[in-house]
């Protein structure tokens, strides 16, 4: 099994095999991640950090991870700052990237845009959220901090609530927490919960999952709840936001009736779903969870450029 040359695009470009191996690497990867040893093993390597879209954890993490392997950054931030605003198509910037940089992490707001990216570029490309298509580095470090709390996948009940129509990360999330055996319940007003392709590809795997639209009632069942915002940006009609905008908020009394090991994760940014008291609770772990996108990142440059330590 090799990851080498690899393009990441949907979740399902990995073999379970291949997830585990990355979130093993990533494991090895925490006191790199955390400063306390110094590592060189991307010296000379170049990683393109394209984020035609806004982002914080992302892009951040991605740099850190290439900047504590010893690696270097080139980064477009925002449409603004590239010549996509000139007119240049996609495809003429990723062949500038290509040729600059080893590795291309792309973001961009158009569903499919990083597997076009990817027919372009020799370079491997890495997705890291096309519009409301999928979000597969964000998976992998969702199931190192699922994996990392609960001690693995097969049987847990894993609540996943908000806009489960436009947000990318619960459609990979989904998808691999389906292939490795967990129980999933779909938390979301009827107008945007999970779309029905997600759902097809779920049953064509045997999954187990259920829809309901009370994130309250579905608290005291579950090992993981998986908030997410409502996805402001993709909604045609901002008259159709207005519907289910703050459909679900959790506090810490929401919680009191939950498993004593509950995790409360979000992919963060959060609008208002998530109350502050929730985060001097033990079952909040979105903050280790953005912490852990950089260990995640670290070993899937690791194992798609191929470097030895
Ligand atoms: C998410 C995204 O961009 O899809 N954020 C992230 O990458 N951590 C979630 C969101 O924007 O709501």
């Amino acid at each position: 099994m090799s990851l080498k040359g690899r393009d990441i695009v949907w979740i399902g470009d990995l073999s379970e095999e291949e997830i585990l191996t990355v979130l093993d690497e990533a494991q090895r990867m925490v006191p790199i991640a955390r400063g306390e040893i110094k590592s060189k093993i991307m010296d000379g390597r170049i990683l393109a950090s394209l984020f035609f879209e806004p982002s914080t954890r992302t892009r951040l993490s991605f740099e850190t991870a290439m900047h504590r392997l010893g690696g270097d950054v080139i980064t477009i931030a925002g449409q603004e700052g590239s010549s996509l605003i000139k007119g240049e198509t996609l495809a003429d910037t990723i062949r500038m990237a290509e040729s600059y940089s080893d590795i291309i992490a792309i973001r961009h707001p158009k569903e499919g845009a990083a597997r076009l990216a990817s027919t372009f570029s020799k370079k491997p490309i890495i997705n890291g959220g096309d519009g409301a298509g999928q979000h597969p580095t964000q998976t992998l470090l969702d199931l190192f901090t699922i994996r990392n709390n609960t001690g693995g996948f097969e049987g847990i009940q894993v609540a996943i609530a908000g806009d489960l129509k436009y947000g990318r990360t619960v459609h990979s999330l989904s998808l691999a927490l389906g292939r490795f055996g967990a129980e999933m319940t779909f938390v979301a007003p009827d107008r945007i919960q999970m779309p029905e392709y997600i759902r097809e590809e779920l049953d064509k795997m045997g999954a187990r999952y259920h829809t309901r639209d009370d994130v309250k009632k579905v608290i005291p069942d579950s090992d993981v709840l998986y908030m997410t915002r409502i996805q402001k940006e993709r909604f045609p009609e901002e008259e159709e936001y207005m519907k289910v905008a703050g459909a679900f908020k959790i506090d810490a009394e929401a919680l009191e009736g939950a498993r004593k090991n509950l995790i409360v994760m979000h992919p963060l940014p959060r609008v208002d779903e998530i109350h502050h008291s929730v985060d001097r609770t033990p079952h909040a772990k979105y903050f280790e969870q953005a912490f852990n996108g950089v260990p995640v990142r670290m070993a899937l440059l690791k194992l798609i450029l191929e470097v030895a330590e």
